[in-house]
């Protein structure tokens, strides 16, 4: 069952916003900055800062959660503060970010997506092939995601404005229904039909 929102700040559901690109001209970033517009009234989004600190994943380094490397303890605290994590993120070479998967393997063993609302949006170029790839990533690891808290944005680009502001009318349509879903969901509001983890193979 998922968790009753933490509504930590102001009274507002907390939102962890991740980045799949570190680019600092990033339309990805863009995309979080237009929805934490959209969403100013009911969600406090925090923006993670440290995808291209963490250390790359190690099982060695991992066998013992206390002694976790402190980017790692970092990043585990500040999901599990979270009452949802929004992830918006670009895909590379038809695969998903090295950093962003190497991030998530760092909560493989901490489970801090398990029973985690997540919304995933990639916004790429194409995008289709790593937005598959990183739903079933997130799925296995149990995150609660809906078929309406995810979306590929194809063309990018020309669908989010450096201001932060969604200009295609489709594209800020889909996005209000993710945000919706989202807010569904963390607040436990209606029946969600959770997408099943793929089977493995
Ligand atoms: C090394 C590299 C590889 C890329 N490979 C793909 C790809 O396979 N599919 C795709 O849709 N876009 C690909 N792109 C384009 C990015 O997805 C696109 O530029 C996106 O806007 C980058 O996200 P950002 O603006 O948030 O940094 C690639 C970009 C780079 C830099």
């Amino acid at each position: 069952m998922t968790q009753p929102p933490l509504l930590t700040h102001n009274n507002k559901i907390n939102i962890l916003a991740i980045s799949g690109s570190t680019r600092a001209q990033s339309s990805n970033l863009d995309l979080i900055k237009a929805i934490a517009d959209l969403t100013a009234d009911r969600f406090s989004i925090t923006i993670f800062e440290g995808l291209s600190v963490l250390p790359h994943f190690n099982p060695d380094l991992d066998l013992d959660t206390e002694n976790a490397p402190p980017a790692v303890v970092n990043f585990r605290q500040q999901l599990q503060a979270a009452d949802g994590v929004l992830i918006c993120t670009p895909e590379y070479a038809v695969g998903v970010p090295g950093t962003l998967k190497n991030a998530l393997d760092w909560t493989v063993s901490s489970m801090d997506f398990s029973q985690k609302p997540v919304a995933l949006i990639t916004a790429a170029t194409s995008g289709i092939t790593a937005h598959k790839a990183l739903l079933g990533t997130l799925l296995i690891i149990e995150s609660k995601i809906t078929d309406e808290m995810q979306l590929v944005v194809s063309s990018v680009k020309t669908k989010v404005s450096k201001a932060g502001k969604i200009t295609d009318p489709d594209t800020l349509f889909q996005v209000n229904k993710l945000i919706h879903a989202f807010t569904d969901v963390i607040t436990g509001n209606g029946v969600p039909v959770y997408l099943p983890a793929p089977s493995a193979r």
